[in-house]
């Protein structure tokens, strides 16, 4: 059966409360830990990738990041976090697309994606990605990608995910990043539960 991915996640932000999904934080602390110990400015240009309603934006605005994209493949999610920021939405370049589909007219220093990459489970929508990350990051520049682990999840949002280790991780993306991070960390999710993911820092040769 093929899923039509965007009526899915358009019919998940219709329905759900920011507070209801799996994926829910409140302050993206993992995110920020990793962005923090990046050597960027506040022009640095960032994107959220597969963003959803996540607080990240929030916290990229107030330690006064310049130069902020936000993609989602739901129009939903978007519109709910522009509403969330009010007139702060202005700030903020908004970019809805399935991420395989994207042309960015910009490269980037810091490309962000936390549980949506392990969305693409064809090899031929996975490739796209890693080609787009590959010609849209800056030299120098860096990848924050998290995912589930081997020990995590086998679906989310009733979808099938592809679960990654630091090796298949680095595997993907050793033509053009060196991966310079990697942990586990485990989420607890709204319902109490734990999702194990690893979050991983790549930077570009
Ligand atoms: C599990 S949620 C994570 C949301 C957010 N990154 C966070 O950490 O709270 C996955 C997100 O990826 C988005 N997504 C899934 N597949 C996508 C695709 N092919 N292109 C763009 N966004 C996608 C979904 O709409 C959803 O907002």
């Amino acid at each position: 059966m093929t899923v039509n991915f965007k009526s899915h996640w358009e019919n998940v932000y219709q329905l759900k409360n920011e507070n209801e999904v799996s994926w829910y934080q409140e302050v993206p602390s993992k995110s920020l830990d990793l962005i923090n110990s990046l050597n960027l400015t506040t022009e640095s240009k960032i994107i959220d990738v597969g963003a959803g309603e996540s607080r990240l934006v929030d916290n990229l605005l107030r330690l006064g990041f310049k130069n902020i994209t936000v993609l989602d493949i739901s129009s939903k999610s978007i519109e709910k976090t522009k509403q969330r920021l009010g007139k702060k939405s202005k700030l903020v370049n908004w970019v809805v697309s399935d991420i395989v589909d994207f042309i960015p007219d910009e490269r980037f220093d810091l490309w962000h994606d936390r549980a949506a990459f392990h969305f693409l489970t064809q090899k031929t929508r996975i490739n796209k990605y890693v080609d787009l990350v590959n010609n849209s990051v800056n030299s120098q520049g860096n990848l924050i990608l998290s995912t589930f682990s081997t020990n995590g999840p086998l679906k989310c949002s009733g979808l099938q995910i592809s679960q990654y280790n630091k090796n298949s991780i680095s595997e993907l993306f050793k033509e053009e990043f060196k991966l310079s991070y990697s942990e586990t960390s485990v989420h607890q999710t709204p319902f109490n539960t734990n999702q194990e993911f690893i979050f991983n820092i790549f930077s570009k040769y």
